[in-house]
């Protein structure tokens, strides 16, 4: 959890409908709670829903299902048409389990022709069963809008929302920080205007706009054969904030020009 910047809201939240509420299990049966609980992380591309499940996988301690679209379609062309249900049968028989669909827009966003089947089929396998018992849900999407109703609004779904979004400035200061921590800085990159300029890219884009700027620096040292030390000034960060503010990387329309690659080999190692 140290290496993700998630605000103490979500980090609460998972803690409360996962954590807490599996320790408890037994209690809240007792008092009727239902057995289940489903999750929707939300937000723009880029902000951590997919690294909080890969954190989950590996710190939650039960058993963890992860499942793509690309799994989906695979059971489905190759195993089992209703491959939902072969996902909660394993999820039931392995309890405490959680589910993990990635970008689930992409199996049943309004937008998919073949969504309404695979819907139905979902909502089947979230509520047809009593013993889905300690069965967590989460599934994740950059566009809650294209969702059915049906899975974001209907009670007893995913009643848990936790939104990932474009982080603040001390969000954008902490993985600047973070990410270049072993790196080295010329006097005039100053992290808290870079982290200023930073306003309005994703978590994913920040921590680029280290690496394309420890990039840029490399190549310098390469190509002035000067055999110093590679430090990132403040030129560089700025290029990288704005190559990645203008959304030219988002398209992929135009090449970046303004960092040429540098082979794998040369990094970290000295210029001939
Ligand atoms: N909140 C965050 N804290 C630290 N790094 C992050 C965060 N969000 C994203 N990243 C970085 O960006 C990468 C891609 O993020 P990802 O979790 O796949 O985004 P999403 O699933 O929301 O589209 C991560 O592997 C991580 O390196
Ligand atoms: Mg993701």
């Amino acid at each position: 959890w140290e290496d993700a910047f998630l605000g103490d809201g979500v980090t609460e939240i998972l803690r409360h409908n996962i954590s807490f509420f599996l320790e408890n299990r037994a209690f809240f049966q007792e008092h009727g709670i239902p057995c289940k609980r489903g999750i929707l992380f939300h937000g723009p591309p880029g902000n951590g829903k997919t690294l909080a499940g890969k954190i989950l996988a590996c710190q939650s301690g039960i058993n963890f299902i992860w499942a793509t679209s690309k799994h989906i379609f695979w059971l489905e062309h190759n195993c089992r048409s209703d491959a939902f249900a072969a996902v909660y049968e394993l999820a039931r028989r392995i309890s405490p389990c959680i589910v993990f669909l990635e970008d689930i827009d992409l199996l049943v966003g309004e937008e998919r022709t073949d969504s309404k089947a695979r819907l139905g089929a979902f909502l089947n396998e979230l509520d047809g069963f009593e013993n889905n018992k300690h069965v967590i849900t989460i599934a994740t999407t950059n566009f809650p809008e294209v969702l059915d109703k049906a899975i974001s609004e209907r009670p007893g779904r995913f009643d848990v929302k936790v939104r990932f979004d474009n982080p603040d400035h001390a969000t954008r200061l902490g993985i600047l920080k973070m990410y270049g921590k072993s790196l080295e800085f010329e006097q005039d990159a100053d992290l808290e205007e870079i982290a200023d300029a930073a306003n309005g890219l994703s978590c994913a884009a920040v921590r680029e706009v280290v690496t394309r700027a420890f990039i840029k620096a490399s190549e310098r040292v390469f190509r002035d054969k000067t055999g110093g030390k590679i430090a990132i000034l403040r030129e560089d960060l700025l290029g990288s904030v704005s190559f990645l503010s203008n959304g030219k990387v988002k398209m992929g329309f135009e090449a970046d020009k303004t960092v040429a690659s540098v082979p794998p080999s040369k990094i970290g190692g000295q210029a001939q």
